[in-house]
């Protein structure tokens, strides 16, 4: 993943125990591909050692602002006029203090007052006490420097080195990482509400045995993940995956395709987009057993009957608000169906598309995506075919993200 390719991070650290996860944290930016130079304030020293953070980040590390080596004497000019982005991780409760107050007295805190607001973004990840971070004027502070313009990216919630449990631990560097790279991507769909169906369904024999298929989820995870970057408030309702659910994206979990409708009927209601990546089974036994079903050593095999399942992606589609989101209309529901396909992708899919009711369908070839990590797509919709090359999930949920943004919004 080269996600972060091309940008230079300035990596303030300041004194907290949370330093340790600092190192972690460079190692991460540097795996996207970013360039980071780390300022340290002197309590950061206290924690980590500066030649921990240049052996990692390659680069020796800015800690005075008397520092000669600049041959204007100004690091915190020079640095920040650099930086695509400050992220100050761990930032201490004293720290946002002087963020709120504006001092200039140390690097770090000159260097934040000194950068261009408008170019060069600033976020912070907190790090202290429960009761440091319940007080009223961290959390005046905290305000305040979002006011001024700063991005707070939250705290963790449990054990704490101080022995106490609750909020206020910093995050952990692959959620800051994650966040970093979600605050990078253009908010296409800021302020609009996304549902996601992902993954397989399972259908019950009894209550030990069930029918499912082999989805990943893979390709649904990664949409709504690229859907929250866009900013949008994304809900995935996941079938029985183990796959880590993308920050800041609300996850219900269901196991049948009944429960996933009842979930993305419920959801859908106050969204503008419906993305059904989920392969939902077909049919499902015309009954469950309640209790195991057992073999009787007389070599008889169970009769198993089916029924079948709602359609999601249809009832929704041709709901009041499907219809109007296929019309183009204001208000509507803008409905994105997925076909899985083994061969004569193209025409099946077109077929699917009208066949669904929806604006846009995206086809791809099912033996080649399952499980996998990368896939190629076919997006078809009224404008036309689009081709998505083979690339990561990831990178195929954004531009289909951007692209259904563009579809959405210019349909109203
Ligand atoms: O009909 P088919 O299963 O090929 O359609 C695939 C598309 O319809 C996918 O977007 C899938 O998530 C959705 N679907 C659904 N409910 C079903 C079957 C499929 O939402 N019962």
């Amino acid at each position: 993943m080269t996600d972060l390719a091309g940008k230079h991070i300035v990596l303030g650290l300041t004194g907290g125990v949370a330093c340790y996860k600092a190192a972690e944290l460079c190692r991460g930016l540097l795996k996207a591909g970013a360039t980071v130079q780390v300022v340290m304030t002197e309590a950061a020293e206290q924690f980590i050692t500066p030649v921990t953070m240049q052996a990692l980040s390659g680069r020796v590390v800015y800690g005075s602002q008397w520092d000669a080596r600049e041959p204007n004497n100004m690091p915190h000019i020079n640095l920040s006029r650099e930086a695509d982005a400050i992220l100050i991780a761990p930032c201490s409760a004293d720290f946002i203090a002087r963020l709120a107050q504006g001092r200039a007295d140390e690097l770090l805190s000159l260097l934040c007052l000194a950068r261009p607001t408008n170019a060069v973004p600033l976020l912070i990840a907190p790090a202290m006490n429960r009761e440091m971070w319940a007080h009223p004027a961290t959390q005046r502070n905290l305000a305040q420097v979002q006011l001024d313009g700063a991005t707070v990216l939250g705290v963790g919630n449990g054990d704490q080195a101080c022995g106490e449990t609750g909020d206020g631990r910093m995050l952990e560097p692959n959620e800051l990482l994650e966040d970093l790279i979600a605050f990078f991507q253009p908010k296409l769909l800021a302020g609009k509400t996304v549902v996601v169906s992902a993954g397989p369904t399972y259908e019950a024999i009894d209550p030990v045995r069930g029918i499912t298929n082999l989805s990943s989820g893979k390709m649904g995870f990664a949409i709504a993940r690229a859907a929250r970057e866009a900013g949008a408030l994304v809900t995935l309702v996941a079938g029985p995956v183990s796959l880590p659910t993308p920050r800041g994206v609300i996850r219900i979990d269901v196991k049948s395709a009944q429960n996933m409708l009842e979930a993305c009927v419920k959801h859908a209601q106050t969204a503008s987009i419906f993305i059904a990546t989920a392969a939902v089974a077909d049919w499902r036994p015309a009954t469950a057993a309640d209790q195991k079903i057992k073999k009787d050593g007389s070599g008889k095999t169970p009769k198993l009957s089916f029924v079948e399942n709602p359609d999601i992606l249809a009832t929704l589609a041709q709901s009041p608000r499907g219809k109007k989101g296929l019309a183009g209309k204001a208000g509507g529901l803008f409905c994105v169906g997925f076909a899985a396909e083994s061969h004569d992708l193209l025409a099946n899919a077109q077929a699917k598309r009208l066949r669904k009711g929806v604006p846009m369908l995206v086809g791809n070839i099912g033996p080649a995506t399952f499980g996998q990590d990368d896939n190629a797509l076919l997006v078809l919709s009224e404008a036309g075919v689009q081709e998505f090359e083979r690339a990561p999930k990831l990178k195929l949920a954004r531009k289909l993200i951007a692209t259904c943004a563009y579809a959405a919004g210019a349909k109203g």
